[in-house]
């Protein structure tokens, strides 16, 4: 079939109105009247073609910081009654970072953003838009983004604080990503970060013991090739008493709570919760990235407890030894155990170029996000 003028035309006005190169080359090789003809007949055709024409994003640099003094298991026997031992093999960690009085949510992001450019040799000047995922912001406004936006002197930076707890991550990056297939921004910081110490009940051993403070941050930005994949995001708000916070409300979903602006949680729920479902979604996201589990090369759920991920492990029959995790070294940090799972990926040398990952948020709300992407780097 001849191109015509206006198949021409239109050829060039959709390359500039989509950036992607391979679409590029798909939509110069399609006149319109195949186009529409195939619109007319079946709304695959226009759904591909918004699919495949979006922008993809990618994570281009990583950083993480975590605070100085560490708290080992010994230290818990000390102040409640628990041993090493049951903490371990309950829950696989070893030692959690606390940060100092003076040492809050805000510090440690700069320091991790300071991380990742000292690392990557980023220039942060141009970022435009700040993305912080936590529950435990210096104070709720300012914002910590906001906060992070002033200490770096970021100018030209939009700031956003994301609450969704332990899926926080996953969700900002999920939003990360509209933001540049919508060609509004390009430079992108999302910041998994909480300084858990300050809103843990050091008087309820069955919480206390888990939590831990750190952050970590991902650089995205446009990509070709290797990029964001498949996601899923979803919540059950009825469960939203397994594990909360409370701040002005001493009630949720009509039962009273414990008000005393701590963490508390349900383990046994949330621990079912997570392990019957967080398989089912993980299937999800690979089966919506035209995946099968088996060429995944890294899995890295929420590290919030290691029979967890063992008990994931087993369901998906996926080996424990492709899973990535902070849990042992930082305990439970919530929004920011997978991205300082991916930074102890890349630091030891597991994470490369090109692989094939997975990572699954859950926890508080009871929220869930995940994504598949391909490493970038
Ligand atoms: O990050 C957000 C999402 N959160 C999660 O995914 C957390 C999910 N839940 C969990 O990780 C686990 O449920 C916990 C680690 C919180 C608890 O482990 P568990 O195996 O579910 O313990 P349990 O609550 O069933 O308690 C077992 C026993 C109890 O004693 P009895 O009733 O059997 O005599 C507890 O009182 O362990 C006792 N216990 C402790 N013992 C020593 C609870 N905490 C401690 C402790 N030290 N710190």
């Amino acid at each position: 079939m001849p191109f015509s003028l206006v198949d021409i035309v239109f050829g060039i006005s959709c390359v500039f109105f989509f950036q992607t190169k391979i679409i590029q080359i798909g939509l110069w090789a399609l006149p319109p009247r195949l186009f529409f003809e195939f619109h007319h007949e079946s709304w695959l055709c226009p759904a591909a073609i918004v699919f495949f024409t979006m922008q993809k994003a990618t994570i281009t640099a990583i950083g993480a910081h975590v605070p100085e003094r560490i708290a080992d298991n010994k230290y818990f026997e000390s102040i409640i009654e628990t041993n090493d031992e049951w903490i371990r093999s309950r829950t696989g960690i070893q030692e959690r970072r606390i940060a100092r009085e003076d040492e809050f949510t805000s510090d440690l992001c700069v320091g991790a953003a300071r991380d990742l450019a000292a690392t990557y040799h980023k220039d942060l000047e141009d970022v435009d838009f700040i993305l912080v995922a936590t529950v435990s912001p210096d104070q709720p406004m300012p914002s910590v983004a906001c906060q992070i936006q002033y200490k770096l002197g970021l100018k030209h930076a939009g700031a956003l604080d994301l609450a969704a707890a332990c899926a926080g991550f996953a969700y900002g990056l999920v939003v990360a990503q509209g933001l540049i297939a919508a060609g509004t921004h390009k430079k992108i910081l999302v910041f998994g970060a909480e300084t858990l110490s300050k809103i843990t009940d050091y008087e309820d051993r069955t919480s206390c013991v888990l939590f831990g403070d750190g952050a970590g941050v991902v650089l995205v930005e446009p990509g070709e090739g290797d990029g964001f994949m498949g996601c899923v995001t979803g919540a059950e708000g009825s469960g939203g008493q397994d594990l909360y916070l409370t701040s002005q409300n001493t009630t949720i979903n009509g039962e009273t709570v414990i008000a005393n602006n701590k963490i508390h949680q349900n383990g046994r729920r949330v621990f079912k919760w997570a392990v019957t479902t967080m398989p089912v979604y993980i299937r999800d996201i690979a089966k919506r990235s035209g995946w099968s589990l088996d060429q995944v090369d890294w899995l890295v759920p929420h590290s919030a407890n290691m029979r967890i991920l063992e008990a994931i492990s087993d369901n998906l029959d996926f080996p424990l030894d492709k899973f990535l995790e902070s849990i042992v070294w930082f305990g439970n940090t919530s929004s920011a155990t997978i991205p300082l799972a991916l930074h102890q990926g890349v630091k030891a040398g597991k994470l490369k170029k090109g692989d094939k990952v997975i990572l699954m948020g859950f926890g508080g709300g009871l929220a869930y996000a995940g994504l598949a992407l391909r490493w970038a780097f």
